[in-house]
């Protein structure tokens, strides 16, 4: 089986979350001779190959973070250059998010399905994981920790040609939490995390408060 896979994030590929998920996701996949071509959305000097790929593939995975709630405008605008094809292709998503709870994706997931179709595609299904948010901000060890669980899904998708095993539901993890981590997550929200999201914000060059609404 070969696998054209496109990095759908809008950030360069160094600083991508998605890239880092599908660098140990493609380990899992290929492990027993499945090959891959992987492209960046984030460039737009790709999307003419990426274009070429997806005419000349039979199988297309497109890794998707979400951005407010749904799919990256870039990404958005990219897919509305591809014509449908109608040609037994199978299209297969990875949705992966910030937050934890897979309820949260479920919408993304719904729409996704509808694309396939849109584009004339078989629907592979898609893996849908949230918790993915500090993969960037992490190194070694605690990056290992949270990106490692895909090469196991790699692995899936090369044995099933599809995410719809019980395997890859499972994948997600709790649907929403109980509540009384959801009082906890919110009180560390309030409190811990919000200096930690301070100390990034300073990292990366903000210099104005996180709850600033010049426009308000
Ligand atoms: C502008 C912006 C909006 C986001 N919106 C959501 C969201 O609605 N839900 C969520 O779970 N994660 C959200 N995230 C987190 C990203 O989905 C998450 O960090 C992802 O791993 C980023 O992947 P990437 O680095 O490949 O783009 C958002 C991140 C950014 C920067």
């Amino acid at each position: 089986m070969h696998v054209v896979i496109i990095n759908g994030s809008p950030r360069v590929k160094q600083y991508s979350n998605t890239d880092k998920i599908l660098k140990k996701f493609t380990e899992g996949l290929t492990e027993n001779g499945t090959t891959f071509e992987q492209y960046e959305v984030s460039d737009r000097k790709q999307w003419d190959s990426i274009r070429g790929a997806y005419n000349n593939n039979k199988n297309i995975l497109i890794a998707i973070p979400l951005y407010v709630e749904n799919i990256p405008g870039l990404l958005l605008e990219f897919l509305e250059t591809l014509a449908p094809k109608n040609d037994g292709t199978k299209l297969s998503f990875i949705l992966q998010g910030g937050f934890a709870e897979g309820s949260q994706l479920r919408c993304g997931e719904a729409y996704l399905e509808i694309l396939a179709k849109e584009l004339g595609c078989e629907y592979g299904g898609t893996l849908v994981k949230g918790d993915n948010f500090s993969i960037r901000f992490t190194k070694d060890e605690t990056r290992e920790r949270i990106t490692s669980r895909y090469r196991e899904m790699g692995r899936e998708f090369a044995a099933q040609g599809n995410f719809k095993s019980e395997a890859c539901r499972k994948f997600t993890g709790p649907e929403t939490f109980p509540l009384k981590i959801r009082i906890m997550v919110g009180m560390v929200f309030a409190t811990v995390a919000r200096k930690s999201f301070k100390k990034i914000a300073a990292g990366l060059g903000c210099t104005k408060p996180l709850g600033y609404r010049p426009y308000k």
